[in-house]
């Protein structure tokens, strides 16, 4: 699970190589791609949700993130705290829709299984 999450971590991170340099440099976020097909659940979640979950729901998350980092790096170019302040909720929110979703489709899986270690329960 944590090297799963790693993954999705490491794979929502918008600045590459380059900006580890000191050259900032801005990718876009993008929809991860399914680790399997949309049918791939059922009959407990339709292909039909699985699609519209995914290329509907947490590509908004997606879309809205990337906005509001355009937003955000017009901001800073202008020196306009205000409005970087006012962009925090819009980052917080598209930007953990963004991981937790990427997150959620690792967590599920066509083939079940049982829990493995410690449970909490
Ligand atoms: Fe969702």
């Amino acid at each position: 699970m944590l090297s799963a999450t790693t993954a999705v971590l490491r794979n929502c991170v918008r600045c590459n190589a380059a900006a580890l340099g000191g050259v900032a440099a801005r990718l876009k976020h993008t929809l991860p791609d399914m680790p399997y097909d949309y049918g791939a659940l059922e009959p407990y979640i339709s292909a039909e949700i699985m699609q519209l979950h995914h290329s509907k729901h947490h590509q908004a998350y997606v879309n809205n993130l990337n906005i509001a980092e355009e937003k955000l790096a017009e901001a800073e170019a202008k020196g306009d705290v205000s409005a970087m302040i006012a962009l925090q909720p819009a980052l917080r929110f598209n930007g953990g829709g963004h991981i937790n979703h990427s997150i959620f489709w690792q967590n599920l899986s066509k083939d079940g299984g049982e829990p493995s270690g410690t449970c909490l329960y």
